[in-house]
């Protein structure tokens, strides 16, 4: 489809750049980068590579930008590398990420984690393979992680500890803590990462939590550890400040929570003040016949659309989402109230201003900073002067040349 007929398709002004305001906080848009692992990170410690990673959306002009996954505590981080909120060491280096985002009228937000049993490995890029005791003579020593059961994801050098009532207190402090710093930091949205097989996702599935006790078996118990670290975030958390939480909707591949679980847990969510589910999918892994999600274009959307008909908190969607006039569709056909992307932002990442002049949106160059829209503004206006004319052109070059 070409530009022109995605224009004349929409006929009013587009969904996806109308603002929106979420409790205090007011996105200009409704295209949000979805939070992205960098491992870049020493003792947890953002640094320029994570300014200029988040720095570039907000010159594409998205409207929220949420940072990757941070952990809440020193355990709780996948691999050495990954970013942490777990002291207040960590404070003025988020701090000058969310004044350089804020300053191109955009909505920084953090994403708060913590990994569970999926600690103790390396990054993305090498696979998350499990640290074993020879990276301790490269000062990486593999570390026990925690989990509502001891049960391993895939062996690791320690089998996760089994979470104490005493670990739990901690980890919910820990979720406290961080929600304090991020506030501190500049942030103005939370997100708790309650996706991807990590803890929060580990004490929901059965296939991780094997417990009998008041925060295992039945769905109610299995739902306790998250509701009560969301009440805690909540808690801690300005009135004004809006707090979303991500949720693998589906386990996906071998596992065994499904959507109407995820459903009954949406309610439970918003019932505690959380503004935005945020829909993801998979990250348990186990013995089930339940297949991964397909990635097909859009392939939350089939589940985002069942939560726009039964909650009345925000939705959230992800996964490839990657051209404009399908994100308005979207919006349009109330399947969802925000658009989240990261692959096609990393291609792309000034998806939003050309995505604004698809759907016709006039002032498009006012997404970017003022230095830019400026020349560019100029660059279109050039493009009217008489000179610049074919004939007056032609003519004008013939006469340069000349001499
Ligand atoms: C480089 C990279 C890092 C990611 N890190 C995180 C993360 O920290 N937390 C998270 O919830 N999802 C993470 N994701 C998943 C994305 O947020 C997003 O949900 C997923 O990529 C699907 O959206 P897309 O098709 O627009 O890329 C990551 C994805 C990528 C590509």
């Amino acid at each position: 489809m070409t530009n022109e007929q995605q224009q004349s398709d929409v006929k009013v002004s587009p969904l996806l750049f109308t603002p929106m305001t979420i409790r205090g906080v007011t996105a200009k848009n409704r295209i949000v980068v979805s939070p992205m692992c960098q491992y870049v990170s020493e003792d947890g410690m953002p640094n320029d590579w994570n300014l200029v990673h988040l720095g570039r959306y907000a010159f594409g002009g998205a409207g929220i930008i949420y940072g990757e996954e941070t952990a809440v505590e020193e355990r709780g981080r996948k691999s050495y590398e990954c970013a942490g909120i777990w002291a207040d060491k960590h404070i003025a280096g988020y701090r000058r990420i969310t004044d350089f985002l804020k300053s191109l009228d955009t909505v920084p937000a953090i994403q708060l984690g913590h990994t569970g049993r999926k600690a103790s490995c390396r990054g993305a890029m090498e696979n998350f393979a499990p640290l074993t005791d020879e990276d301790t003579e490269k000062g990486m020593a593999p570390w026990r992680g925690l989990a509502p059961s001891a049960v391993d994801h895939v062996k690791r050098r320690f089998q996760p500890k089994e979470m104490d009532y005493g670990d739990i207190a901690v980890v919910k402090a820990s979720f406290r803590e961080a929600v304090l710093r991020s506030v501190d930091a500049g942030f103005e949205m939370v997100e708790l990462h309650g996706a991807h097989g990590y803890l929060l996702h580990q004490f929901l599935s059965p296939l991780s939590n094997l417990r009998n006790d008041a925060y295992g078996g039945y769905i109610e118990g299995r739902m306790r550890f998250p509701l009560e670290v969301v009440e805690e975030a909540r808690e801690a958390l300005p009135d004004n400040l809006p707090l979303s939480y991500r949720i693998s909707v589906v386990d996906g591949e071998g596992g065994q929570w499904g959507l109407s679980d995820s459903l009954k847990f949406a309610k439970a969510l918003e019932e505690r003040g959380v503004d935005i589910i945020d829909i993801s999918s998979g990250g348990i892994f186990g013995n089930s016949s339940l297949p991964h999600v397909p990635r097909v274009q859009g392939y939350h959307v089939n589940f985002t659309e069942r939560f726009k008909r039964k909650i009345s908190a925000l939705v959230m969607v992800v996964g490839l989402i990657t051209e404009a006039k399908q994100a308005e569709d979207i919006l349009r056909e109330n399947k969802a109230d925000l658009i989240g992307m990261s692959r096609e932002l990393m291609y792309h990442g000034d998806w939003p201003i050309h995505a604004a002049k698809t759907l016709g949106v006039d002032n498009y160059f006012a997404l970017q900073p003022e230095p830019y829209a400026f020349r560019l503004r100029k660059r279109e206006a050039d493009k009217q002067l008489v000179i610049n004319k074919p004939d007056e052109a032609k003519r004008a070059l013939e006469q340069l040349l000349e001499t």
